[in-house]
């Protein structure tokens, strides 16, 4: 049995629903939470689900993620945008690690258009709301089978 696959959320995305409706859509996290089990459940995959509104809080769940998880799908929200510490934290996982952001980060403000975190993922996947995480899942659970 793989290990489980982590999924770990940044600052804000726990007020999804509500949030700015006009661009992140009316999804709560607990929607895509949800959504993701039951996708990596199609691939016999196992989940951890994460939020941390702490930069940290978040190196520390990357860093845990090092031995527990066989691939992390990562929504960095605005820290995908300043962070070096989590960029330095998951370079130091061997798992196959998706970024998604929920918006195209790149039809918005210039400083949402660098992500530090896009030049050490495996793929990363943007503006198609909720359905990148199952996409993520998707591309995820493909590479952990080869
Ligand atoms: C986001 C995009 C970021 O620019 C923003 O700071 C977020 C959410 C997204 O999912 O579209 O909080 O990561």
């Amino acid at each position: 049995m793989a290990k489980p696959v982590h999924i770990i959320n940044g600052p804000n995305l726990n007020l999804l629903g509500t949030r700015e409706p006009e661009i992140y859509g009316t999804t709560t996290l607990a929607d895509i939470e949800a959504l993701c089990e039951a996708r990596l459940k199609t691939h016999g995959l196992d989940m951890g689900f994460f939020q941390s509104n702490d930069e940290g809080e978040i190196v520390a769940l990357i860093q845990a993620a090092r031995q527990q998880a066989s691939g992390v799908v990562i929504n960095a929200a605005a820290y995908s945008h300043t962070s070096v510490a989590i960029l330095d934290a998951l370079q130091t996982l061997t798992a196959p690690i998706m970024e998604v952001h929920l918006s195209n980060i790149y039809a918005r403000e210039s400083f949402r258009h660098h992500s530090h975190i896009s030049q050490i993922a495996t793929g990363v996947i943007c503006g198609l709301g909720a359905q990148g995480y199952e996409m993520a899942i998707d591309a995820l659970a493909a590479r952990l089978k080869d």
